[in-house]
């Protein structure tokens, strides 16, 4: 006996169609043997044998079911049953694995190295194996037949890993439709709350109807039991989560503080999703914050609660920049998605113990308050850009707004104006020119884009730019 070379993939040998043997002699018996010392010693369960250069129908196999190797001369399927999915390897294919699909059983009927015909059902892996290795008496590598792009085996266990963690159990609470983008950010990724918790409907709208959350509604729509405490410390919400017992509960947006009892719940703890590059901006409006501090970028946070606001170690971050024109409403829906991106990237690997969430550097941190109606006051004595960074920053809530002749404007969009010298006169004073319309802060001004009368619709000022006077005064109080 002695070992062959084994052909790989690329070789056109492997592509071709073998003949069927007519001569039992010696030398197939030898080519037998060979081919078995060849399969043992490549660590195979089956070897054709064109993958030893041979054209000739005849395969070996040893699934270690007890029988020892079979030989297989000129063999044939007779029948198939069932279905397997699995992971299947070649020695002409090495280092490499794929799923495929096969029949569950198959009938095989082939002749020994004497030439004496054999019937036998395999199931299982010897199936998969005759299979495989009639296969390559056709001229087809089991690449053809993967499911699966094919990859070492290092990378298909880190794969299936992966899947696996796709089940993990988790509730989740938020509210707005920064929520939503997470949970659609998350299902998409393959994850789904088994439970979901909001905040109470509100009265809404000018009707004030009762209305719900958009991630009551985001559950509701996809039947998954919802949860609507008027408080944290309701003990219906602590029983409905110590029920699901969930290995973590992810926040986003939630609009509550939850209480150590729900904090301690989970194994894993809470894992919420802070729309800043913590430690910066810490509290309820840090989206604004960044606008109005005309930073050129800010970011998502993924953080284990603690007792505190926004205090807890960090699991991940993702940066964002923030565009001169973008305002909060619609950063906020950016840094949504990509919140829930790195949710469904970062979480798994949190819960699988790959990453140790690191404590905040306490130096660095800073606050936010939550938002009034009052932050939305313009105050013209400020920069052009600082007066522009105020307007997009509140919009769309609370939105800024400033008064003309005793009346109430709320200022949608900016754009910072160059102006020089002359053209700008003193805080808060209108230029109108043609279907254009100025604002002059104390240092440089703004064109108003979009503008909304107090009782009024909102408007594109050049619809309106010709009701406004010249050297009228935009001021941020009622009275002057
Ligand atoms: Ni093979």
């Amino acid at each position: 006996m002695a070992t062959r070379t084994i052909l790989v993939e690329g070789d056109p040998a492997l592509l071709k169609k073998s003949r069927r043997i007519v001569k039992f002699d010696d030398r197939l018996a030898m080519l037998a043997d060979d081919m078995t010392e060849t399969m043992y010693s490549g660590d195979g369960v089956g070897l054709a044998a064109p993958q030893v250069g041979v054209l000739r129908r005849l395969f070996v196999m040893d699934t270690g079911d007890g029988d020892g190797p079979v030989t297989f001369v000129n063999p044939e399927i007779l029948s198939e049953e069932g279905e397997q999915r699995g992971i299947e390897g070649c020695l002409s294919l090495p280092g490499l694995v794929g799923i495929v699909p096969r029949p569950l059983t198959v009938r095989v009927r082939a002749q020994d190295v004497a030439g004496t015909f054999f019937e036998k059902t395999y199931t299982g892996l010897a199936a998969r194996c005759v299979c495989h290795e009639t296969d390559h008496l056709d001229g087809i590598l089991y690449r053809q037949r993967s499911e699966t792009v094919l990859c070492t085996l290092e990378e298909f266990e880190e794969q299936q890993k992966r899947e696996r963690e796709k089940s993990i159990r988790f509730a989740f609470m938020g509210t707005p439709v920064f929520a939503t983008v997470v949970l659609n950010q998350l299902e998409q990724a393959g994850y789904l709350p088994s439970l979901v918790i909001t905040q109470p409907d509100r009265p809404s709208g000018r009707g004030k109807t009762l209305t719900a959350p958009p991630a009551a509604v985001w559950a509701k729509d996809r039947q998954i039991p919802l949860i609507q405490p008027a408080s944290c410390r309701d003990p219906a919400l602590a029983d409905a989560l110590r029920e699901l017992s969930p290995e973590v509960i992810v926040t986003a947006s939630f609009g509550q503080y939850l209480p150590p009892s729900i904090l301690s719940l989970p194994e894993k703890g809470c894992v919420n999703v802070h729309a800043s590059l913590l430690p910066k901006y810490r509290g309820s409006s840090p989206i604004q914050a960044a606008i109005l501090s005309g930073d050129k970028e800010t970011g998502v946070t993924l953080m284990v609660m603690d007792k505190g606001f926004d205090t807890g170690p960090v699991i991940a971050k993702a940066a964002y920049p923030i565009d001169d024109e973008i305002d909060a409403g619609q950063l906020s829906l950016a840094l949504a998605k990509l919140g829930g991106e790195l949710v469904a990237r970062e979480l798994p690997r949190y819960l699988a113990g790959e990453i140790t969430a690191a404590a905040q550097d306490e130096s660095e941190a800073t606050e936010t308050h939550m938002l009034r109606k009052e932050d939305g006051r313009v105050d013209f004595n400020k920069s052009a850009r600082d007066v522009h960074n105020h307007i997009r920053a509140m919009s769309p809530w609370p939105g800024a707004f400033a008064y003309l002749n005793g009346k109430r404007y709320k200022l949608l969009r900016s754009r910072v104006h160059a102006c020089g010298g002359d053209a700008c006169g003193a805080p808060g004073e209108i230029r109108v020119s043609g279907h254009r319309m100025f604002i002059s802060c104390a240092e440089g001004a703004i064109e108003l884009l979009n503008i909304q009368a107090q009782s009024g619709s909102a408007m594109c000022v050049d619809q309106c730019a010709h009701n406004f006077e010249c050297g009228a005064l935009f001021c941020g109080a009622e009275e002057s």
